[in-house]
């Protein structure tokens, strides 16, 4: 694995595609563990997700169903500042046990939203299952993330469906930031 370049900056080899399958496996045997009796409906947060929520499905071997939706960004009033809306979630969820895919939690505030979305949605229970956390960018209390694949320093990274600029989400492999 080479230094590559994504516009204006450049990113080293940080996460090799063999570790992250290692670690999608490792997580998807707990939830095959622990949801084996609840029918559980996956929620692929697309776009940076759509890797990472493709690769867990194929090792998910219970009755389950996926579906995905995108957090729309919009500009809420002063106080609420920058907030984001479910938006594409074409499913009923009432009394469903559902399981969040998210390609990585890096403050936190966006999975605070969408935990608290579903639940107004009717969802009988949440789950997080995240392929990243960066532990030190957390700003919210009692997150928690029920299935976590890799955790990560607090730095700027892509590739496996994460995007810089919308770039870099087709390599195989997880690269970060170079100083
Ligand atoms: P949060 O609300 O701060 O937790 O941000 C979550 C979203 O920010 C993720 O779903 C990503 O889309 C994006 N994000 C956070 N950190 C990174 C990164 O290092 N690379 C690419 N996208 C990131």
């Amino acid at each position: 694995m080479n230094t590559i370049q994504v516009k204006d900056k450049v990113f080293k080899p940080f996460i090799s595609s063999e570790k992250i399958q290692e670690a999608i496996c490792r997580i998807a045997q707990q939830m095959n563990n622990d949801l084996a009796d609840k029918n559980p409906i996956f929620i692929c947060v697309l776009n940076g997700a759509f890797m990472f929520a493709a690769d867990l499905y194929k090792e998910i071997n219970i009755d389950s169903e996926i579906t995905f939706m995108r957090m729309k960004s919009y500009e809420g009033t002063q106080t609420t500042g920058h907030v984001k809306a479910i938006s594409g979630l074409m499913e009923n969820i009432e009394g469903r046990n559902v399981v969040v895919i998210e390609d990585i939690v890096d403050t936190g505030y966006t999975m605070v939203s969408i935990i608290e979305q579903l639940k107004e949605k009717g969802a009988a229970d949440v789950k997080i299952a995240t392929l990243l956390h960066k532990p030190e960018a957390c700003k919210v209390e009692n997150l928690k993330l029920d299935y976590v694949a890799i955790e990560i320093p607090n730095a700027f990274i892509v590739g496996y469906g994460l995007d810089y600029d919308e770039l870099g989400r087709n390599l195989k492999d997880i690269y970060v930031i170079a100083e």
